[in-house]
C-alpha cells in the first residue's frame, strides 16, 4: 500500500510538474491556426471528395511513427514549429479532428482541447472564395475557416463565460498564412487565356481587400494578436521551375512581393482603424528566398529539385508511394513539388519568431506576446 501511495504521488507529482511547465513554457494561452496546405494538419482528412490531401506515405516519413498526418510534408509543418516556439508540443488539431474524436461537441474533452486552441487551416485554399475548387475540387475557404472558429468561440465563451473567454482570446495567437493558392489559381486562369481576367495589379488589390475583410471578421471575434504569415518564392518552387528552362518564374515571385507589400499596406490600414490589434508580417518572400539561393548557408544541398517525386524537378508527379523518394530529407529545401521539408520549415519559423526587421514587420513574432 505504501508504495502504492508513494507511485501515486509520484505520479501526480510529475503530472504537477508537466503541468507547471506547460504553463510557465506556453507565452500564450491559445493558438488558432487558418490558411492554406502550408499550415494544414489534416482537416482535409474529412473531406471526402478534395484532391488536395496528403494521408499517406511518403507524406509524414519523418513525423513520429511514420504516419501521414494530411500534413503536407516529410514532418513537422511551419504550425507546428511556430507553435513549438511559443511553448506548445505541435499545432493545435484540427476542428474536424477534434469533433470525429471526441464525438461530439458536448464531449467534455472537446471543451479542454479547444482552450488551447484549434487549427482551421485548409490545404489549397486561399483568401478569394472561389480559390481551391478549380484544382482540388473541395477545400474550406478561408471564409468558412472564420465561420468554425466562430462556433468554437461561442464554445469558449460557454465555458470561461464572456470576460474570461474574451481576456483569453485577446492574448491568444492567431496564426494565419494563405494567398499562395490564389496566385497558382491565377496563373492557372492566365494559361486559359480566360477573357475576364484581372491585371496583376488589380488582382493583388482584390486580394489585399478581401484579406482585409476577413482579418476584420477575425478582431470582431476578439482576436486581437495576429501572426501573419506571406506568401512564400513560390516562383521558385520545384513545380514553377518544372515549367520553364529551371529558372524561377519572375512573374510569380513578383506577386507573391507584390502581395507582401500590399498586406503590410492593409495591416498599416486595419490598425488605424482598430486600436487594441497588435500583428507581426512575416516576410515569407524574404526568408524562402535567401534559403533558396544561399541554400549551403542553412545546410541545404539541394535548393531547386524536390525529395518526393518524379520527372523534371521531381515535380511531375505526385509525391505518394509510387515517387522517387530522397534519402538524405534534411539536404533538401523542398519535399515536394511545392512544399518545404520540415527542417526548411523549421528555420522559416526560427527567422520570423527571433528575426529582425526584414524577416518580420514591425516586430517579429516573439514580440507580439509582450505586453
Ligand atoms: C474519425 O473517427 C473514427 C472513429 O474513431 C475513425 O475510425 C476515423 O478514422 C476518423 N476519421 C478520420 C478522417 O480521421
Ligand atoms: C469524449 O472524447 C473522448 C476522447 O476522445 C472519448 O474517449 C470519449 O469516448 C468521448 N465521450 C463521449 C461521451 O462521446
Ligand atoms: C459548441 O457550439 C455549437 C454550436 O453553437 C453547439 O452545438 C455545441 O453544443 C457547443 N458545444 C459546447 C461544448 O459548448
Ligand atoms: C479563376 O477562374 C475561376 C473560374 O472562372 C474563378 O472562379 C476564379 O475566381 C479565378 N481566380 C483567380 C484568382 O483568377
Ligand atoms: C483602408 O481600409 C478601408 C476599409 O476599411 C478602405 O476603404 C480603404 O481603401 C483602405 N485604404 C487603403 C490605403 O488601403
Ligand atoms: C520516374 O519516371 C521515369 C521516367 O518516366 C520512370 O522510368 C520511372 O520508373 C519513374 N520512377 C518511379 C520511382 O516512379
Ligand atoms: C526579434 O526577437 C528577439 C527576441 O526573441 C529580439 O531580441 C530581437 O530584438 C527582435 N528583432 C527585431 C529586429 O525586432
Amino acid at each position: 500500500m505504501a508504495k502504492g501511495t508513494t507511485s501515486c504521488f509520484c505520479f501526480l507529482s510529475l503530472f504537477l510538474v508537466i503541468l507547471a511547465f506547460h504553463l510557465a513554457e506556453a507565452a500564450v494561452p491559445a493558438i488558432f491556426v487558418f490558411g492554406d496546405s502550408t499550415v494544414d494538419v489534416g482537416t482535409n482528412n474529412f473531406l471526402p471528395t478534395s484532391q488536395a490531401k496528403a494521408n499517406f506515405l511518403y507524406y509524414g516519413i519523418d513525423y513520429l511513427g511514420s504516419v501521414p498526418t494530411g500534413r503536407f510534408s516529410n514532418g513537422y509543418n511551419c504550425a507546428d514549429r511556430i507553435a513549438k516556439l511559443f511553448g506548445f508540443r505541435k499545432s493545435p488539431e484540427s476542428f474536424f479532428h477534434l469533433i470525429n474524436e471526441t464525438g461530439s461537441f458536448q464531449n467534455r474533452s472537446f471543451k479542454k482541447r479547444i482552450l488551447q486552441g484549434v487549427n482551421f487551416a485548409s490545404g489549397g485554399s486561399g483568401i478569394l472564395d472561389s480559390t481551391g475548387f478549380q484544382l482540388f475540387t473541395n477545400v474550406v475557404w478561408l471564409r468558412e475557416q472564420i465561420q468554425q472558429f466562430s462556433t468554437v468561440r461561442g464554445n469558449i465563451t460557454e465555458i470561461l463565460g464572456p470576460e474570461a473567454a474574451a481576456k483569453m482570446l485577446s492574448k491568444s495567437l492567431f496564426l494565419i498564412s494563405v494567398g499562395g493558392n490564389d496566385l497558382f489559381e491565377y496563373q492557372l486562369n492566365v494559361s486559359k487565356n480566360d477573357p475576364n481576367l484581372p491585371q496583376a495589379q488589380e488582382l493583388i488589390a482584390i486580394l489585399s481587400s478581401t484579406y482585409q475583410i476577413h482579418l476584420r471578421s477575425l478582431y470582431d471575434l476578439g482576436a486581437r494578436k495576429f501572426g501573419i504569415v506571406s506568401i512564400p518564392a513560390i516562383g521558385c518552387c520545384p513545380k514553377e521551375r518544372g515549367f520553364g528552362n529551371g529558372e524561377c518564374n519572375k512573374e510569380m515571385n513578383d506577386l507573391a512581393q507584390a502581395f507582401f507589400s500590399a498586406t503590410d499596406i492593409l495591416l498599416q490600414n486595419l490598425t488605424s482603424q482598430v486600436q487594441e490589434m497588435k500583428y507581426s508580417l512575416a516576410n515569407l518572400y524574404e526568408i524562402s528566398h535567401e534559403i533558396i539561393s544561399n541554400p549551403g548557408a542553412s545546410g541545404f544541398t539541394v535548393a531547386q529539385t524536390a525529395c518526393c517525386g518524379n520527372g523534371s524537378y521531381n515535380a511531375q508527379s505526385p509525391c505518394n508511394l509510387d515517387a522517387k523518394l530522397c534519402p538524405n530529407r534534411r539536404d533538401y529545401v523542398f519535399w515536394d513539388s511545392i512544399h518545404p521539408t520540415q527542417r526548411a520549415a523549421k528555420l522559416a519559423a526560427r527567422a520570423l519568431f527571433n528575426g529582425g526587421a526584414n524577416y518580420a514587420t514591425p516586430v517579429n513574432f516573439s514580440q507580439l506576446v509582450e505586453d
